[in-house]
């Protein structure tokens, strides 16, 4: 049985498991989960679509397996929908895709749904905008990148700030706005404001000072709250 996105707090916060200690794998997702965190993003990379590769679905089922939190499953790979099912027979309750590389995201949405997860869309700062946009209205979740796919910790790029906006106006009151790439304690608060209810953060988690897990979940909870008023 898939958990439920609609029933995940605003604002919450997602972990990116892409900063933990993945040969401790295990401790960190119950370290977090201990920590307050509201679900985990996994960060899939083939190596095509970004220059790096990290993990596929036998970790998934791996991650799965280990912990009760919704999983958050953002595919940065060239060919998602010939992927979809394995994740989705992995464990992942949301799946995101870029529309770089989907043409008929609508329709990438439905298979999405018919296997039992819900659905995202994002895009990188420079990809095809119309695209992305026509997709918009049919997915439960859209993902913001506030940096380019890639790599974690890098700097947040304010250039998003009128995106979030714009996307935030189109958007049903049940359909979420999530955004990753350097989220801190101090870029949390622009995002929020601008009207983001879920944030992706590696960094600032899983590197956070004295390895406070959740002083740091703590500290972008009561920042975004704050925002949000
Ligand atoms: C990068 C990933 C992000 C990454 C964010 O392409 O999509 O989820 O983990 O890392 P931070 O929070 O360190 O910017
Ligand atoms: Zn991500």
């Amino acid at each position: 049985m898939k958990r439920s996105l609609t029933q995940l707090p605003r604002p919450a916060i997602a972990p990116s498991l892409l900063a933990s200690d993945f040969a401790h794998l295990a401790d960190e997702i119950a370290r977090a989960r201990e920590a307050g965190a509201d679900l985990l993003h996994v960060d899939v990379m083939d190596g095509h679509l970004v220059p790096n590769i990290t993990i596929g679905p036998v970790v998934v089922e791996k991650v799965r397996a280990c912990t009760d939190l919704f999983l958050d499953v953002h595919l940065m790979i060239e060919e998602p929908a010939r992927y979809i099912k394995a994740f989705a027979d992995a464990g992942a309750d949301h799946l995101t895709f870029h529309s770089e590389v989907v043409v008929d995201g609508p329709a990438l949405v439905g298979r999405i749904h018919d296997l039992g997860c819900t659905a995202g869309v994002t895009i990188n700062p420079d990809g095809p905008w119309e695209r992305f946009i026509a997709t918009v209205p049919h997915v439960d979740m859209v993902l913001l990148m506030s940096i380019y796919a890639g790599f974690g910790g890098q700097k947040f790029m304010p250039e998003v700030l009128p995106r979030i906006r714009q996307i935030k106006a189109m958007l049903r009151p049940e359909q979420r706005l999530e955004i990753d790439g350097g989220i801190n304690p101090e870029t949390v608060a622009p995002a929020a404001e601008a009207g983001i209810d879920t944030f992706v953060a590696g960094t600032a988690v899983f590197r956070a000072p004295g390895g406070d897990y959740r002083r740091a979940i703590d500290d972008l909870r009561r920042r975004a709250a704050e925002a949000a008023r």
